[in-house]
């Protein structure tokens, strides 16, 4: 049998590894919402612009309807034999009303039809992405709130730098994340342009009107050029860029996760809900979801660049590579979204160890910085000098095995004499993080006072995520 969606002119029926290669209806079947709302928008206008009539159009919207509680009650049966989404559901209105289905597809194509449901899915799939990072970027800042004055080590290098404050660290990712949500709100802003009635690619003669297509689907306007609307999908990989930038920000801080968690940096636990037993070492409590959230990445930064390699020197207008656009896509935003909502669960079951932390800051000279600006601002070396000096007096320190607040003030002096006993509180950790106030350092008032904002901000976002959700 041949195709009974286009197979007016053809006498025999694919072959099963055609139809295998051909067909879709396993992976773009997740369309369906989008399908039949596109398609509802389509018969509204085609009676509106009287191209077909009121009569015709609310019997089709009727069988669509149907056709949308069936799928919802999940007893829609989707066959490979029609290929893909759309012929699926064409084929059932058929069997549902009749020949007057067949007046559904008038003025348009499955290229204009394929392009503006991927373009309904992908923006819906935003809002709840930028939802979930709001509610991740939330649970970071409450986080930070609690901990806006407990000291840690900073790290450059991975070495001990100077220290800073834990809330200050966590903050830092909610800054990363709010950059992604600007990332992805610039995609859906940029992807809202309708492509419904571009047709297979160079318009239609029936006299449409895609401005009421555009706006029954919530597009800002339609798609100005019809070869552009059906070819492109610049919008897809916009996203999946803004994915993959989100993802390589999970995976540092699951990384941090990894470190802190271990026995050797002690910094903080997880509880049981996020760590796992090994079979055979007893004594382990693997991170094994923040080890997984920190590979998440690879499938997701992969499927960006399946998807510009499929992209990459396709001549206008629509061809069938683009089917291969969708599967990547899918699968990572799918993941992206796993991977927000398991670190979100992390963030908040993270408890730091206050103590160790602490201890941590307090040894691999942390304060050094701090002595050279103190004998820069205080007494007056020029700061290379005081670059210098500092630097003997670690190497003293070292050398005896001590922090620097062990050594006696005679140690001090024989490095430099000007030093006076009002050196040893610059050693101390907290002075050390609650004197870096200048504007986005460490200072426990500044990471109270940006954390409060953050929160602040993030609850005013959370409903209207949801409303746009
Ligand atoms: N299943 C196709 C896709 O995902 C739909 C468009 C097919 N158009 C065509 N002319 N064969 O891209």
């Amino acid at each position: 049998m041949t195709n009974t969606m286009w197979g007016g002119r053809f006498a025999a029926s694919p072959a099963d590894i055609m139809e295998e290669i051909n067909a879709s209806i396993d992976f773009d079947k997740r369309l369906w919402r989008h399908d039949i709302a596109a398609s509802k928008a389509h018969v509204a206008m085609l009676a509106a612009t009287g191209i077909i009539d009121s009569k015709e159009a609310d019997e089709i919207v009727n069988g669509l309807d149907r056709i949308l509680a069936e799928m919802k009650a999940g007893k829609f049966a989707f066959s490979r034999k029609l290929e893909d989404i759309h012929l699926n559901v064409e084929h059932r209105l058929t069997e549902l009303i009749g020949p007057v289905a067949g007046k559904l597809h008038t003025a348009r194509s499955r290229n204009d039809q394929v392009a503006t449901d991927f373009k309904l899915y992908v923006r819906d799939e935003i809002a709840t992405i930028k939802a979930a990072l709001t509610a991740l970027q939330l649970a970071l800042a409450k986080k930070a709130l609690d901990h806006a004055g407990t000291v840690m080590p900073g790290f450059t290098h991975l070495q001990t730098a100077q220290p800073i404050t834990f809330g200050h660290h966590l903050l830092a990712y909610v800054e990363m994340f709010g950059r992604d949500q600007g990332r992805f709100a610039n995609a859906a802003e940029r992807l809202n342009e309708s492509p419904l009635g571009a047709a297979a690619l160079a318009g239609t003669s029936f006299p449409i009107d895609r401005g009421m297509t555009a706006e029954a689907l919530g597009f800002a306007r339609p798609a100005a050029n019809s070869l552009d609307a059906v070819s492109d999908r610049d919008f897809a990989l916009e996203t999946l860029a803004a994915a993959a930038i989100a993802a390589m920000h999970l995976s540092r801080l699951a990384e941090e996760i990894v470190l802190w968690t271990s026995p050797q940096f002690g910094f903080a636990r997880l509880s049981d809900a996020y760590a796992t037993g090994s079979s055979i070492m007893p004594q382990k409590r693997n991170p094994d979801a923040a080890e997984l959230v920190r590979a998440k990445i690879g499938r997701i930064a992969g499927a960006f660049q399946s998807l510009l390699m499929v992209m990459k020197g396709l001549p206008l207008a629509y061809a069938k590579d683009m089917q291969e656009d969708k599967e990547p896509l899918f699968d990572a935003l799918d993941t992206l979204k796993l991977g927000i909502a398991a670190m979100t669960g992390m963030v908040d079951d993270l408890e730091p160890d206050v103590r160790a932390m602490k201890k941590a800051a307090s040894s691999g000279y942390a304060t050094a910085t701090d002595l050279a600006d103190w004998l820069t601002l205080k007494l007056g070396l020029p700061f290379r000098e005081a670059h210098k000096v500092t630097g003997q007096i670690v190497a003293l320190a070292e050398s005896k095995g001590c922090d620097l607040k062990k050594l006696s003030l005679a140690d001090f002096q024989s490095v430099d004499k000007r030093i006076g006993k009002a050196v040893y509180p610059v050693l101390g950790i907290a002075n050390a993080v609650k004197s870096r106030k200048s504007q986005g350092g460490t200072a426990p008032a500044n990471v109270r006072r940006e954390a409060k904002r953050w929160i602040k901000r993030l609850e005013k976002q959370g409903p209207r995520d949801k409303k746009e959700g």
